[in-house]
C-alpha cells in the first residue's frame, strides 16, 4: 500500500516565516526529525505501507535529499513526486495517479504534510474497509469558534458525511477534518468527472484568470463536498492528540507532544538523567552531536539540534534549538526557536509568550493568531531567531520575531526586526 504526503510548495505557509525562509517547512525539525518524518514513522508502523510518495512543488534539490535518506535509513520506499505547479490537494494526486495505483493495490494513506498527531493509521485503514468506503477522514473535535478555520463535517448515524463545509464563515459543527485520509482508487475517477465537467470547465476559465492550473482541483472543495450524502465519504472521530502547524509558535506546542509521544513509544530517543552529566526536566531531545555544558539545564520540552553548543549555567526550556546554533554561558532561553548558525551571547535573555491551547477549554486548538492585533501591535507569540542572527552578550529579547543575518546589538521588546 501507498502513502502520500501532499507538502505545497514554497509559495505556501507564509505564516510560517521567517522560519521557512531557508529550510521548506516540511522539513523543519520537530522534535529532532524533519516534520514530515513523523508521517513516515506513522507509516512504517503499518505493515502493509511500502511506499510514501511526497508530493508538492518544491524544487526537487530540497526535497529530493530527505527522500533518498529517508528511504537508506528505512525498509520504505520513498519518493518525491514533483508539480510542475500547484494543482490542489486532489489535482495534485490526480496528476500522479499512475504512480499511486502501480503495485494493484486498492487504496492508499493521503496526509497533509502540515499536520502532527499521534495517526491511529490502522484504525483508520480498518475502519475505511469496513464501510466500503471511497474517502475516510480522520476528524478531530474542535471549539465552536475554532472549527471555523478548518473542514468542518456533520456526520449520520452510520459514519457517513451528510454535510461538509470548508472554513465555514458561521458555525456548522465542532468536528473538523484532520487532513488525515485513506481514499480508495475509485477516487481518481471521481476527480476525473470533476475535472471533465462542464461546470468545472466554466470555473477553469474563471479562476484561470487567477493563475490556478486548469487542472486544479481541491480535495476539499470539489471532491468532499461531491461525495456527500452518497454513503461513500466516511469520518472516523478520534481522540488522539493532533495539531496543525501554521505558526512558528505552534512548532513550539507540537514539539512537547511528539516529546511526549517518545515518552510513550520511543523513550531511548529522549535524554535519560542517568547518562548525562547536565541536568534536564523531562522531556529533552539532544543531537548526539551537540555540546552541552555540565552546569546548563534543558527542560522541560527541549530539542536540541545537531553540533550545538550550550555553555555553563545556561537555562532552555519550551524551546527548538537549530543546528550549529550557539547558546553561550549564562544566558536563558524561554519559549523561543532558535535558528541554525545563530548566537546567543553571554547573560542575554530570549523569552517567548506560550501560545497553547486554553487548557479550560476541552477540545481547544492551536490558535495561530495573526501576526498583529486590531491596534497594530504585535501579538505576543513565541520568540524566533532566524538563521545567522547574533544576539550581543546581556541582551534581553522578549516576544520579537528576528529575520536571518541580523546582529542585534540592543533589547528588542514587541519587534519584528527585518
Ligand atoms: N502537493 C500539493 N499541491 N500540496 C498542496 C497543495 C498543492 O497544490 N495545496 C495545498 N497543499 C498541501 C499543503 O502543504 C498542506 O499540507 C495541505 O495540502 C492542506 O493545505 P491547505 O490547502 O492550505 O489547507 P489547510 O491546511 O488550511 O486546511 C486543510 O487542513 C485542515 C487540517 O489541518 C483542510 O484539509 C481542512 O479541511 C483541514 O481541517
Ligand atoms: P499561509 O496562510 O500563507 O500560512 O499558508 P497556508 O496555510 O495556505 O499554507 P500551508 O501551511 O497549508 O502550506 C504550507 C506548505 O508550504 C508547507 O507544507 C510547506 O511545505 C510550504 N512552505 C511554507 N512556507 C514556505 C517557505 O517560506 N519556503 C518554502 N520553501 N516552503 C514553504
Amino acid at each position: 500500500m501507498k502513502a502520500v504526503i501532499l507538502i505545497g510548495g514554497p509559495s505556501k505557509g507564509t505564516r510560517f516565516r521567517p522560519l521557512s525562509l531557508d529550510i521548506p517547512k516540511p522539513l523543519f525539525p520537530i522534535a529532532g526529525l524533519p516534520m514530515i518524518q513523523h508521517h513516515v514513522e506513522a507509516c512504517k508502523k503499518v505493515s502493509c505501507v511500502s511506499e510514501v510518495l511526497i508530493i508538492g512543488s518544491y524544487n526537487a534539490a530540497d526535497i529530493q535529499p530527505f527522500a533518498d535518506e529517508m528511504s537508506r535509513s528505512n525498509s520504505l520506499v520513498i519518493r518525491y513526486l514533483q508539480e510542475y505547479t500547484p494543482l490542489g490537494t486532489a489535482g495534485a494526486m490526480y496528476h500522479f495517479r499512475d504512480q499511486i495505483r502501480a503495485g494493484g493495490e486498492d487504496s492508499f494513506f493521503a496526509f497533509n504534510g502540515d499536520v502532527c498527531a499521534d495517526f491511529p493509521l490502522e484504525e483508520l485503514l480498518q475502519y475505511h474497509k469496513s464501510k466500503k468506503s471511497l474517502l475516510t477522514i480522520m476528524s478531530t473535535e474542535a471549539t465552536r469558534q475554532q472549527a471555523l478555520n478548518y473542514g468542518c463535517l456533520v456526520v449520520n448515524n452510520k459514519g457517513c458525511v451528510a454535510h461538509y463545509v470548508e472554513k465555514p464563515s458561521t458555525f456548522v459543527s465542532n468536528l473538523i477534518s484532520c487532513g488525515v485520509y485513506v481514499a480508495s482508487n475509485e477516487i481518481f475517477q471521481t476527480m476525473a468527472d470533476v475535472i471533465y465537467s462542464d461546470r468545472s470547465q466554466e470555473k477553469q476559465r474563471i479562476t484561470n484568470g487567477y493563475g490556478k492550473d486548469s487542472t486544479y482541483i481541491s480535495l476539499e472543495q470539489d471532491i468532499m463536498i461531491k461525495l456527500i450524502n452518497s454513503e461513500k465519504l466516511f469520518a472516523l472521530p478520534v481522540e488522539n492528540w493532533w495539531s496543525q502547524v501554521k505558526t512558528a509558535g505552534s512548532a513550539i506546542y507540537v514539539n512537547r507532544h511528539y516529546l511526549a509521544l517518545y515518552r510513550l513509544h520511543k523513550p531511548e530517543r529522549l535524554v535519560s538523567a542517568s547518562n548525562i552529566k547536565y541536568q534536564i526536566i523531562d522531556d529533552v531531545y539532544v543531537h548526539p552531536s551537540a555540546s552541552i555544558h555540565p552546569t546548563a539545564v534543558l527542560g522541560p520540552n527541549v530539542s536540541i539540534g545537531a553540533n550545538v553548543t550550550v555553555g555553563a549555567g545556561v537555562r532552555i526550556r519550551e524551546t527548538i534549538v537549530m543546528e550549529n546554533a550557539q547558546i553561550q554561558a549564562h544566558s536563558i532561553v524561554l519559549y523561543s526557536i532558535i535558528g541554525k548558525d545563530s548566537r546567543v551571547g553571554e547573560w542575554a535573555r530570549v523569552e517567548g509568550t506560550p501560545c497553547d491551547p486554553n487548557p479550560d477549554k476541552p477540545f481547544a486548538k492551536m490558535e495561530n493568531q495573526p501576526l498583529f492585533n486590531i491596534y497594530g501591535q504585535l501579538n505576543p507569540s513565541a520568540t524566533i531567531l532566524g538563521s545567522y542572527v547574533s544576539l550581543a552578550s546581556e541582551k534581553i529579547l522578549l516576544n520579537s520575531i528576528i529575520l536571518p543575518h541580523k546582529e542585534l546589538t540592543r533589547d528588542f521588546k514587541n519587534e519584528i526586526v527585518l
